[in-house]
């Protein structure tokens, strides 16, 4: 039994820019098994909610649509089955398809729903799944490939951080390039040894030195464009780039010649891919030490909460200033 009809919810009417996107009633639909209805308390704004606006994301959903990848809510309706369990638990959530997570209620398939540990507050459960899982699963890479180091270029952002944390706990070197000499300050200040502005004179002979030196054979790229290629010139033969994000809406600039002489290899990650290659049992598994975690290494430091009537505001705040901590949305003020 669904304890609501209708709901607040943004609601993107064209893809393109957020003005098209009204906060307005909608319609909850009839929930089937194995899903369950969520009310929302927090949801995060992250690059790929912003590219999903614009239309340029890997998912595109039948508009109109509620956005919001991802956030935290309590379950209050179940639609039969073994997701009864779920009813009263505080949950991190995500959402592919359907509605998001900006709205006072979500539908969810209880599958992707993580229960939340009685420690993880409602806000950090909001950014359980896309950044943290992401920083896990790209450092489970690194340390399996053996290489020395790993480059990480977007390095002030969120993700980030948790990459250089999980890395310091390890004692495994990381070269973090940002593009602002503030973002090197604030680096340094956090303990991080080598940080590089891209946008600095002499950025790819530094890289070039350092990288050959702490033999950094592995880079994860969250900006594409010019600087993929940087990555790959500066890099030692046999080098792996990870390209993971497109933050500077470039496609990634790659000669022929680099690729060739150096054996470089480019691939690609996409969380919700991966995701689907890993059993029900190490999602389970991933989940709980998540949490464990999100505390520490995997914290999100959270900036500014916006109520959901403010969306636009919080958007424009969130891509005016991505640095610093995340913009997060008060679901339910
Ligand atoms: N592939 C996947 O499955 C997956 C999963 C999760 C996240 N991601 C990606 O991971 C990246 C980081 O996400 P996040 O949530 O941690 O980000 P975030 O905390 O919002 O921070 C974004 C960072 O990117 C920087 N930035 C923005 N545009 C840039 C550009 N053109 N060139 C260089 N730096 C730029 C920002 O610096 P300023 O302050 O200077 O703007 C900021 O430090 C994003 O690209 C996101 O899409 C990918």
């Amino acid at each position: 039994m669904i304890p609501v009809t209708t709901m607040q919810g943004a609601r993107l009417l064209r893809y393109g820019t957020p003005a098209d996107m009204p906060v307005q009633e909608v319609e909850l639909p009839a929930l089937q098994p194995g899903q369950v209805l969520i009310r929302m308390a927090y949801a995060s704004i992250n690059p790929s909610d912003l590219a999903f606006l614009s239309g340029q994301y890997g998912i595109k959903k039948k508009l109109p649509a509620v956005p919001g990848f991802e956030g935290s809510g309590t379950v209050v309706a179940y639609g039969g089955g073994w997701s009864r369990f779920l009813v009263g638990r505080r949950v991190a959530c995500a959402s592919s398809s359907g509605d998001g997570t900006w709205a006072q209620y979500m539908v969810a398939d209880a599958k992707g729903c993580i229960p939340l540990r009685r420690s993880v507050s409602l806000e950090q459960g909001s950014s359980l799944i896309v950044n943290p899982m992401t920083a896990v699963a790209m450092y489970n890479i690194f340390e399996k490939g053996r290489h020395g180091a790993l480059i990480q270029t977007a390095a002030a952002s969120a993700l980030g951080g948790m990459i250089r944390k999980l890395a310091a706990v390890n004692g495994r070197p990381v070269i973090n390039i940002v593009r602002r000499d503030e973002q090197v300050n604030t680096l340094e200040e956090q303990g991080a040894q080598y940080v590089l502005n891209s946008t600095a004179p002499d950025f790819e002979r530094k890289l070039a030195v350092l990288a050959r030196k702490l033999q950094a054979t592995m880079a994860v790229d969250a900006v594409g464009g010019a600087l993929t290629q940087q990555l790959v010139g500066c890099m030692p033969a046999f080098s792996t780039v990870l390209v993971y994000g497109g933050l500077s809406g470039e496609a990634c600039a790659l000669s022929p010649g680099l690729l060739i002489f150096k054996e470089a290899q480019i691939r690609g990650f996409w969380l919700s891919l991966w995701l689907q290659k890993q059993s029900a049992l190490s999602l389970m598994r991933l989940g709980w030490s998540v949490q464990k975690h999100l505390a520490g290494e995997l914290k999100t430091e959270v900036r500014r909460i916006y109520p959901l009537a403010e969306i636009h505001a919080a958007i424009e705040d969130y891509s005016r200033q991505m640095s610093g901590g995340k913009v997060l949305i008060n679901c339910n003020p």
